[in-house]
């Protein structure tokens, strides 16, 4: 067993972890290969920090796969990646069983090639049942569409008569979001340096702690994943209160 993995409090477990995987390009730049290289050889990291969550027993995490932005890159690594998502459901599935993984997905999916929505579907359905960790992957997706849909889909209703107005608060809200079945973000992690939350989960991380890491994303692996846990598990989160308060009820 891994020595960080010891040092874990296991009672102080984030719930929900968010990552944004960042860094395949220059991970790939740095052997002197193109940046698809570098999205090729992203999937054991994938695998590491799902497997080291689970293994924690956080019940939740979402990884950052594909943004909306994403979509203007060159057309070549939007293939790459797309394939790859198809690719990898396919073959994970399996994985997806043994380990007790749901899988879960938000973002603009409409807006996925037809093949990978349909895997995407079917991967999905197939894992519904699963109840070990939900692994969502943010795919098409962008926190202030996802904001601007909300208000879309409340306005709606309210224009209908199915909402009031007055009744409208934060759980309305999260309601109509994509992350209406998931709790909020209790830990984001960033690889590759990069210090920004990059239109991801905005709502979802009021009251998040915001790891930082200078490792690329191809080379994350479990112990990595455990350095942000003890990293959190050092933090005192207040959630607006003082830590006098905090000392007294938890
Ligand atoms: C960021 O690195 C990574 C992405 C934009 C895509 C994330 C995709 C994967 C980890 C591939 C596998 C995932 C699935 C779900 C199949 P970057 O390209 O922005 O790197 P750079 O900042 O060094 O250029």
């Amino acid at each position: 067993m891994s020595e960080k993995l010891q040092s874990i409090n296991l009672n102080k477990i984030p719930n929900h972890i968010a990552v944004i995987m960042d860094g395949n390009g220059r991970w790939a730049k740095n052997k002197g290969m193109q940046r698809v290289f570098g999205h090729k050889n992203a999937l054991t990291a994938v695998r590491e920090a799902v497997a080291g969550a689970s293994e924690i027993g956080s019940k939740f995490i979402t990884l950052y796969a594909f943004s909306t932005e994403n979509w203007k890159r060159p057309k070549l690594e939007v293939d790459t990646l797309m394939g790859l998502l198809i690719s990898s459901l396919k073959k994970e599935l399996p994985d997806f069983h043994k380990n007790g993984i749901k899988v879960n997905s938000i973002g603009a999916l409409e807006q996925l090639p037809k093949k990978a929505q349909k895997v995407l579907q079917h991967v999905i359905d197939e894992t519904s049942k699963n109840t070990k960790i939900t692994l969502t992957f943010a795919l098409s997706y962008g926190s202030r569409e996802e904001i601007v849909n909300a208000i879309k889909n409340i306005s709606k209703k309210v224009v209908n008569n199915e909402i009031d107005i007055k009744k409208i608060d934060e759980k309305i809200i999260n309601n109509h979001l994509y992350t209406f079945n998931l709790p909020d973000v209790d830990l984001m992690i960033r690889t590759s340096g990069e210090q920004r939350i990059s239109n991801f989960l905005l709502w979802q991380m009021a009251y998040a702690e915001l790891y930082f890491t200078d490792v690329l994303w191809p080379d994350f692996r479990k112990d990595h994943l455990f350095d942000a846990i003890l990293d959190y598990q050092n933090r005192e989160r207040r959630f607006g209160k003082t830590s006098e308060q905090i000392d007294t009820n938890g």
